[in-house]
């Protein structure tokens, strides 16, 4: 029989079981209120996988004996993109700035959502049935930075990877071994290694668990959260091509979240920069990298080293640190950081605008630009 399956919502340490059949997930105790929803029915688009509008998520703050709530962080607080169907979108931005929150929250990992739509495969995920969230559970899967916590030490491999898999039933008894193994030789790994536990890996060796782990379920779009982050430089190269390879076999949809620039212009086809809870730039890998908008992924993209040594960096130092996303600044959230803060910044919150086909900017220097399509 195989092993209960607890809720990584509860254990938030414990990731291992992340991909088993979970009961609904429910409001915390204390999640921020929903808000009543201003805008009409999200439009389904078949080219997109999923399609995120205006997601918020806010953490309650509480305080004193009786955990009274003074407040809220506004880790996410109005996301919108849309993610075409076998594609990488990367999501960058420094720490704290809402990227693991928001992967989370169209996962529907954190409790209830505070605000927007999140369909996936055009269906609002936050609507689905009990029984729709759990065969949805197989579809959308994560993969975290730290593969050692999320692994559970009392298991040998082959149980971990195959725990789901019973679970959902996904194949008959009788052809389970051979789908473990096939899981596992797409992942890297030898039938050998599925006795073994996870100490007896390497950290490149246990990423690769984790993957074939959400793999055998079959899924259709991955949150990889720092996925290589906390490996060896040569050893993040061979992760990120098994993510590449896989993703070409099984037509897979990546959200991929990093620190590490370069990798995102490696495998994104999309980008979006996170400030402080909200997209600031979203658009091609190349539009971005070539032709950033934002003063904020400016400065972002500056500290990329270049290789050619004659070449001088000018490297855009940000002034002061990124407040607290309890009490974001009036405006732009970035104006107490930005070199080129004018007086409506302070005081108006800028709008999304499609400067080049595909290419969203929210910042008031664009004010005047008119939308791409209507040029
Ligand atoms: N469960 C929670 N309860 C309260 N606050 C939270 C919770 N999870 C995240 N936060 C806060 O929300 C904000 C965004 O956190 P998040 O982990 O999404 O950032 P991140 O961009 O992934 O950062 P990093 O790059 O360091 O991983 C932070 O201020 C964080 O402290
Ligand atoms: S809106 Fe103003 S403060 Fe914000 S990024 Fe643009 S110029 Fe800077
Ligand atoms: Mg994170």
């Amino acid at each position: 029989m195989s092993k209960s399956i607890r809720n990584p919502v509860e254990h938030p340490n414990e990731h291992a079981t992340f991909a088993a059949s979970q009961p609904q997930p429910k409001a915390n105790p204390g999640d921020a209120p929903r808000e009543a929803s201003t805008s009409g029915k999200l439009e389904y688009d078949p080219q997109y996988i999923l399609q995120v509008r205006d997601l918020k998520k806010h953490f309650p703050i509480k305080d004193g004996m009786l955990s009274r709530v003074t407040g809220y962080v506004k880790a996410v607080d109005g996301v919108t993109f849309n993610l075409k169907r076998g594609t990488t979108m990367g999501l960058v931005g420094e720490s704290g700035c809402g990227k693991t929150t928001t992967g989370r929250t169209i996962l529907r990992l954190s409790g209830d959502k505070t605000a927007g739509d999140v369909l996936f495969n055009g269906k609002e995920v936050y609507d689905f049935t009990k029984k729709e969230m759990h065969d949805a559970r197989t579809k959308m899967q994560i993969i975290f930075q730290d593969p050692f916590s999320s692994l559970s030490p009392r298991m040998p491999v082959g149980e971990i990877i195959g725990e789901a898999v019973r679970e959902h039933k996904l194949v008959p008894k009788a052809e389970f071994n051979d789908y473990i193994d096939d899981i596992m030789d797409k992942c890297g790994l030898q039938p050998f290694h599925k006795d073994r536990y996870p100490h007896e890996f390497s950290g490149g060796q246990r990423q690769r668990i984790c993957i074939a782990r959400a793999l055998a379920l079959n899924p259709e779009f991955v949150v990889c959260d720092e996925p290589v982050s906390a490996l060896d430089v040569s050893i993040q190269a061979q992760i990120i091509n098994l993510l590449e390879e896989l993703q070409e076999q099984f037509g897979l949809t990546y959200l991929f979240i990093s620190h590490d620039l370069s990798v995102v212009e490696h495998i994104s086809d999309t980008v979006g920069v996170m400030y402080l809870g909200n997209l600031v730039e979203y658009g091609e890998t190349d539009d971005i990298f070539r032709n950033p908008l934002h003063p904020y992924t400016k400065a972002l993209f500056s500290a990329i080293p270049v290789p050619d040594p004659t070449v001088k960096m000018k490297r855009i130092v940000l002034e002061g640190s990124i407040p607290s996303p309890a009490n974001p600044p009036e405006g732009c959230k970035f104006h107490t950081r930005c070199a080129q803060c004018m007086e409506k910044c302070r005081h108006e919150v800028p709008a999304q605008k499609e400067i080049e086909p595909g290419h969203y900017v929210v910042c008031h220097l664009f004010d005047d630009v008119p939308e791409a399509g209507s040029r």
